[in-house]
C-alpha cells in the first residue's frame, strides 16, 4: 500500500527513484510523484494514474540533475487519486518534501492546528500535515548535523496511526530522513550510497545489503555522515543488518506477459523451496525461528488461524490438515474481525498468522491482540524481516520468492505447504505422529512440485476455456472439504482480476439458496475431490454437478486423472494428477489461477495491477 523510494548517492537520483518505483508500483498505482533536491531548491513532478503518466510528464518537463531524491506510488486513502493529492507534498515555502505510506489518524486535529497559523493546504491528504509540521519544527530546531532528523523525531512523536514518512529539506541537499510506525521501511546500503524503500524491491538492482528498521524509529541517510538510526526519543539504535536472498532478476517478468504468469509458472519451485531443509536428519521438522519450547507447543489446546484474502483461504485449508493430524480444534478467522469480537485466548492458544507481505495491518493488529491476551503466535510469511514475523513467537518462512503481481498465486501454494508443516510439527511434538509417519507425509509433499509442473503443462485448454468465458456475468465455484476453500480462492481470483461476479460455495450449501442463481448457461466450476476421499464426499460432489447441470449450468469440472464418474455431467473437464486428499489444493488451485488470468487478459485488463487494489494492505 503505497510504494516509497529514497536515494542519496553519486548516481542520478531520478533514475534510481524511477527504477525503484517501477518495481514498487504493485504496492499502489493511483498516482505517482517524485522530488529531487537541486540548485538550493526542491523540484517535483506528480501525476494521477500509473507511473507511465508521470514518466510522460517528466519526458516533457525534465527535472534538474540531482543526487538526492524521493519517489512515491500511491494507493489512495485520504483524498481521491488526483494530481493534487499525489505525493510528494510540500511545505508552504516549498523546502520540505514528504512522502508517506499509512494513515495519520489525528490528521484532522493537526490540520486544524496548521490552518490556525495561516497554512493553506494544497491537498485533501492526511500526509500534507506532516510537511507543514516538519517545516515548522525544522525552523525551531537548532542548526547543526542531524537537524532534519531531530525535527522528524519531534513530529513523529505527535503523530497517531500508521506511517512511513520520508522527507527532504532543500537546505540539506545530501540528506534524507525517514520515520516508521506500523508501516514498513527498509534501508539499502551500497558503496557510498543509501536507499530507502517500502521493501527491498526498491533498491535490489543496486544492493542486497539491507538494514531493517524497528518500530518507532527514525533513520537519517547522509552522503557524508552515512546512516544513523535512532528511536523517536533520539537514542541511537543499531539496525539489524541482513543480505537479501534474491536478486533483481527475480523481480523481472522473465519473458512472460505478466508477472502473474511468471509467478504461476514458478509454483513448482515455490513449493519445493518451502519444503527444502525442513526435514532434519533425525526426521524432525525444522521451523525457522521458534521462540517457543516443545513443552509450550505440547500445552497448546486450541489453534486459531488468522489472515486476510488469499492467505485466509490458506488458513481454511490448514484447518483440515491440522485438525486431522493433531486432533487440536482449529478456528479460522479473517484478521479484520478477529480482535473486535473478543476471542477466547490464553497461554495455551496458538495463533497462526499467515501473510505473504508480513505487513498487512489487519493481520498485524490481530497478532498484537493475540499477544496481549498471552496467546502464542506463529507467523507464516514470505517476506523476511517484515513486521509480522518480527513480532511473532515463531516463524516459518514460505520461500516463494518475491511476488509482484497483486493477485497472490505462488505465495498461496507456499502458504498451504507451510500450514501442512505446522500441522506436522504440532503432531510430532505432541506425539500424535511418529517421525516415520511424518516423513511419509513429507514424501507426499515432496511429490507436489512435480504434480504442479504436470498441471502447468496442460493449461492450454484452460486458457481456451478462459477466452470462451470472457463475456460471462457470473461464474460460480463449488467444492467440498478442502475443495471448498479452493472454490473461494478461485472466485476471489476471478473477482480481483476480471471484475466478474464470482462466488465460491460449499457444494452442499448450494441447494439451501444459491442454486437459485443458476440460469441457462451459467458457468459453474466444480472442484471434485478424489474418489479415495473419506466418506462419500466424492459421490456427493458428483451429485451436486448433476443438480446444477439439470438447471442449465455449463459445468467445468476439475477432477483427478482416471475419475470417469464426472464425465457424463461435465461440459469441460480439467485433469489434475492423483494427489492425497488433504494435499489436493496444491494442484486444484492452479487451473483456477490460469483461468482467471486468461479471462482478465481477454477482457483487456491489467492482470498484474487490478483496479482499486494494492499488493499489501497496510491500513485497517
Ligand atoms: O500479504 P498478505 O498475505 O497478508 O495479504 C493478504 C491479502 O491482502 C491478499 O492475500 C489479497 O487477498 C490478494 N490480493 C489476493 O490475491
Amino acid at each position: 500500500m503505497c510504494g516509497i523510494v529514497g536515494y542519496v548517492g553519486p548516481q542520478s537520483a531520478l533514475d534510481v527513484v524511477l527504477e525503484g518505483l517501477r518495481r514498487l508500483e504493485y504496492r499502489g498505482y493511483d498516482s505517482a510523484g517524485v522530488a529531487v533536491l537541486a540548485d538550493g531548491g526542491t523540484a517535483t513532478a506528480k501525476k494521477a494514474g500509473k507511473l507511465a503518466n508521470l514518466e510522460k510528464v517528466l519526458a516533457d518537463s525534465p527535472l534538474p540533475e540531482s543526487t538526492t531524491g524521493i519517489g512515491h506510488t500511491r494507493w489512495a486513502t485520504h483524498g481521491g487519486p488526483t494530481d493534487r493529492n499525489a505525493h510528494p507534498h510540500l511545505s508552504v515555502d516549498g523546502k520540505v518534501a514528504v512522502i508517506h505510506n499509512g494513515i495519520i489518524e489525528n490528521f484532522a486535529a493537526l490540520r486544524a492546528e496548521c490552518e490556525a497559523t495561516g497554512v493553506e493546504f494544497a491537498s485533501e491528504t492526511d500526509t500534507e500535515v506532516a510537511a507543514h509540521l516538519l517545516a515548522k519544527q525544522y525552523a525551531e530546531t537548532p542548526q547543526g548535523p542531524g537537524r532534519l532528523a531531530e525535527a522528524m523525531r519531534a513530529v513523529s512523536r505527535r503523530l497517531e496511526g500508521a506511517f512511513t514518512l520520508v522527507a527532504s529539506h532543500a537546505d540539506e541537499p545530501d540528506t534524507l530522513v525517514a520515520s516508521r510506525r506500523n508501516s514498513p521501511l527498509v534501508v539499502g546500503v551500497g558503496d557510498g550510497e543509501y536507499f530507502l524503500g517500502s521493501d527491498v524491491a526498491a533498491f535490489i538492482a543496486h544492493t542486497r545489503e539491507a538494514r531493517e528498521l524497528g518500530q518507532d524509529q527514525v533513520v537519517e541517510i547522509d552522503r557524508r555522515r552515512g546512516l544513523t538510526v535512532t528511536d523517536f526519543g533520539g537514542t541511537v539504535v543499531e539496525p539489524t543488518a541482513y543480505t537479501v536472498d534474491w536478486d533483481a532478476e527475480a523481480a523481472e517478468k522473465g519473458g512472460h506477459d505478466w508477472f502473474m504468469l511468471k509467478e504461476i509458472a514458478e509454483q513448482p519451485q515455490a513449493v519445493a523451496d518451502t519444503l527444502l531443509g525442513r526435514l532434519g536428519d533425525d526426521g524432525q521438522l525444522v521451523l525457522d525461528e521458534v521462540r517457543l519450547s516443545d513443552q509450550e507447543l505440547r500445552d497448546i489446546d486450541k489453534v486459531f488461524v488468522v489472515s486476510c484474502g488469499t492467505s485466509y483461504h490458506a488458513g481454511l485449508i490448514a484447518k483440515y490438515a491440522i485438525e486431522h493430524w493433531t486432533r487440536i480444534p482449529v478456528e479460522v478467522e479473517v484478521a479484520s474481525e478477529f480482535r473486535y469480537r473478543d476471542p477466547v485466548l490464553d497461554r495455551s492458544t496458538l495463533v497462526v498468522v499467515i501473510s505473504q507481505s508480513g505487513e498487512t495491518m489487519d493481520t498485524l493488529m490481530a497478532l498484537r491482540h493475540a499477544k496481549d491476551q498471552k496467546a502464542r503466535v506463529l507467523a507464516i510469511c514470505n517476506v523476511n524481516g517484515s513486521t509480522i514475523p518480527r513480532e511473532s513467537d515463531a516463524v516459518l518462512y514460505t520461500h516463494a520468492g518475491p511476488e509482484v503481481a497483486v493477485a497472490s498465486t505462488k505465495s498461496f501454494l507456499a502458504q498451504i505447504v507451510a500450514c501442512y508443516l505446522v500441522g506436522l510439527v504440532l503432531a510430532q511434538v505432541r506425539g500424535m505422529k511418529y517421525a516415520d509417519e511424518v516423513a511419509a507425509i513429507v514424501e507426499d509433499l515432496r511429490r507436489l512440485p512435480d504434480a504442479v509442473s504436470q498441471v502447468l503443462t496442460r493449461m492450454e485448454p484452460v486458457r481456451e476455456l478462459g477466452r470462451s468465458l470472457a463475456d460471462a456475468d457470473t461464474i460460480l465455484f463449488l467444492g467440498r472439504h478442502v475443495g471448498f476453500p479452493v472454490a473461494l480462492e478461485g472466485a476471489l481470483k476471478l473477482k480481483e482480476l476480471a471484475y466478474i461476479h464470482a462466488e465460491g460455495f460449499a457444494a452442499g450449501e448450494l441447494k439451501h439458496g444459491p442454486i437459485a442463481l443458476i440460469d441457462r448457461g451459467t458457468p459453474v466450476v466444480v472442484i471434485v475431490p478424489s474418489p479415495r476421499s473419506r466418506g462419500s464426499v466424492h459421490g456427493k460432489v458428483v451429485s451436486n454437478i448433476q443438480e446444477v447441470r439439470a438447471r442449465g449450468a455449463r459445468t467445468i469440472v476439475i477432477a483427478e486423472e482416471g475419475d470417469d464418474d464426472v464425465l457424463p455431467y461435465a461440459d469441460h473437464v480439467i485433469r489434475v494428477p492423483r494427489t492425497p486428499t488433504l494435499l489436493a489444493p496444491i494442484v486444484t488451485t492452479v487451473p483456477l489461477q490460469v483461468l482467471a488470468c486468461e479471462i482478465a487478459d481477454t477482457r483487456g485488463y491489467d492482470v498484474d495491477q487490478p483496479r482499486n487494489l494494492a499488493k499489501s494492505v497496510t491500513v485497517e
